[in-house]
Parts: structure tokens; sequence; C-alpha cells
């Protein structure tokens, strides 16, 4: 089913997502050396409920936290707690938020201090892959057209794509209709129409694409060790280029 937004639906993702995207700033800059993951994840929970809103990842599935912060060769899903973070870690913050009914989903990775040459070349490569997947979601253009320059801006780099987790749609829930897997052919899949909300979300591995998940049941990881970046937006489809509604100053 393609869920389609109305305009005062659409007003209520906006005010979402920006309460969202300016968290999730203010969060990256508590990313030091020294801190320790979960005091980002208490941060979060303490920003949202001065702002009004919800973290959404807590119970969902069972997740036991309300963010996700992933540390070098961890992808996606590690669990905050009592790591402290060094000072060149890779670190991939997630974070969900429900407000008034709808759904936020964003992610960045930055580096903990100063970033090494191969960690920032990786997360300019991640970044560069979702502004093209971003560049993509347009109406009238098929989902894997989003995949596929996901796909080819990662690899033509010399790095590869996670095939296990996708981008989705969202709104009234936080996984909806379409999959957005980060590779494959053009051309495929659903034909994107205005008023769509989708999140789109490279994960992005120095070494192979293979993840596997750890012992906790939540955090994946890369099957060689290397590192892997991930960026998410929320973005609103239209006919030109989209909406990036988790952007507060309307930039990837
Ligand atoms: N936010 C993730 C995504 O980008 C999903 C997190 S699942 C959770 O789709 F269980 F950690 F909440
Ligand atoms: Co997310
Ligand atoms: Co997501």
């Amino acid at each position: 089913m393609i869920t389609v937004a109305s305009k005062p639906e659409i007003a209520r993702m906006r005010e979402s997502c920006h309460m969202a995207a300016r968290v999730r700033d203010e969060l990256r800059e508590r990313i030091r050396p020294g801190v320790e993951t979960r005091e980002l994840d208490d941060f979060v929970v303490g920003r949202l409920s001065q702002l009004g809103g919800q973290p959404a990842f807590k119970g969902y599935r069972g997740y036991p936290a309300n963010i996700c912060v992933s540390v070098n060769e961890e992808v996606v899903h590690g669990i905050p707690g009592r790591r402290v973070l060094k000072a060149g870690d890779l670190v991939s913050v997630d974070m969900g938020v429900l407000f008034e009914g709808f759904y936020a989903d964003t992610a960045v990775s930055v580096v903990a201090g100063s970033a090494d040459e191969a960690s920032s070349r990786l997360m300019a490569v991640t970044l560069e892959a979702l502004r093209a997947g971003i560049r993509a979601a347009r109406a009238g253009q098929h989902v894997s057209d989003i995949s596929h320059v996901v796909q080819v801006t990662a690899e033509r780099a010399g790095y590869s794509v996670v095939r296990e987790f996708v981008g989705h749609g969202i709104g009234r829930r936080m996984h909806e209709d379409p999959q957005i897997p980060n590779y494959g052919d053009p051309g495929r899949g659903q034909v994107l129409v205005e008023g769509q909300t989708l999140a789109i979300e490279p994960m992005v591995n120095e070494g192979v694409p293979g993840v596997r998940v750890l012992e906790d049941g939540w955090t994946a990881v890369t099957a060689d060790g290397k590192r892997s970046a991930h960026f998410e937006h929320t973005i609103l489809v239209r006919k030109g280029e989209p909406e990036v509604l988790t952007s507060l100053d309307g930039g990837v």
C-alpha cells in the first residue's frame, strides 16, 4: 500500500522531523572522547521530553534503548551502554521520534575527536550516497532508482553496501511500505508519488558487504571487522527534488 500524506499530515510530519533534526544535531556535538554511549541515550530522552516528543525505538520489537549507537565495525542497532568513546571512534547514531502521531527517523555518523583520513572518506562517500538517493526520489521515479544510485555511489568509491537492512516508507508507523534497498537495478518497484514520505538510509562498509548480529540479538557488525557508516534522512516526495524533512536548513 502506498501511503500518501494529506496537507495537515505533512505539516505534522514536518514538525516531528524538525524535532528529530534539532535533537540529532545537538546530539552530534556530544559525540566526544570520554563520553559513555548511554549518556547520548539519556540526552535524547531528556531533550525530547522537553520538546514534547517521544523516542520511537524503545520497545520496538523489544529494542531495549531509546537510540542506536553503533561504533566502528558496528553497522546499525548498537545498544547504548557503558562503553566509553575513544578518540578516533567512528560513531553512528540513529534516532526515531514520535510526535503527535507521526514518526521521524534520522541517522548520522561522526568521529569522536579528530577523524583519520579513511574514516573521513568513508563518511563523505556514505553521505554522498544518501544525497544521490535523495535526488533520485522524485514523483514518477521508481523505488529502485534510489537503490541504484546509492549502490553506484558507494561502489564507485571502492566500498560496499549492506543488503540486510533497508530504507522504508514512514509516517503514522515507523516502518511502512515500500522497502528501499541500498542496491539494485533501476526501474523496478513502486513508482513514487507526490506526498509520500520516505526514510532513505545507506549503510556503507569499508570492506565486505556482509554483516552478522552479535549475541545481544541486535548489534549488526561487519563480517570482516572493518568500519561502517550510516546516514539517514526522512524526506517528502515531490515533483522535483524532495523536501528533506529531517534537515533544519533544507540541506543534506
Ligand atoms: N531506525 C532504524 C531504521 O532506520 C530502526 C531501528 S530499529 C530499533 O529503520 F529497534 F532499533 F528501534
Ligand atoms: Co533510523
Ligand atoms: Co529508518
